[in-house]
């Protein structure tokens, strides 16, 4: 089984960018950590990121085939994109939405998301740990 995990715009960037925010760590650290996790329980990982909300819903799309979870950092998408949330509403299984930061800390803006009406589970503010952690909950969620 493999466990899709989505990030959306400028996070190519994480490392670089507002890094007293985000942190010194890369998608490529996050991508490690999370197949180490996932390989614990048997579990391949498929990350991917873009900077556009069709291409994201293409993947959401994609792994109604492909994948068992869904693990996805929307990031600004979060909480301005309804079709980000329909596209996750056609998907079977568990999906966990992250956070790198603690968004509920941060401007109002950031305190509503709209895939929050349909993760699992939310992490928020554990820095580039939440995707591991989210991993493993989702090896849990898979194997139950
Ligand atoms: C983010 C939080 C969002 O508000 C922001 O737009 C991001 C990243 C996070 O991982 O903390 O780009 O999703």
């Amino acid at each position: 089984k493999t466990i899709y995990i989505l990030n959306g715009p400028n996070l190519n960037l994480l490392g670089k960018r507002q890094p007293e925010i985000y942190g010194y760590d890369t998608l490529e650290d996050v991508e490690r950590n999370c197949a180490a996790v996932a390989k614990d329980f048997g579990l391949d990982i498929r990350l991917l990121q873009t900077n556009w909300e069709g291409q994201l819903i293409d993947w959401i799309h994609e792994a109604r085939e492909k994948a068992a979870g869904i693990v996805i950092n929307p990031a600004a998408f979060t909480h301005t994109s309804v079709a980000v949330l329909d596209a996750l509403n056609t998907f079977e299984g568990p999906v966990i939405e992250v956070h790198i930061s603690q968004v509920h800390k941060r401007e109002a803006f950031r305190h509503h998301s709209y895939v929050s009406l349909r993760a699992d589970a939310v992490m928020a503010g554990f820095g580039i740990e939440g995707y591991a952690l989210a991993t493993r909950r989702m090896g849990s969620l898979l194997a139950g």
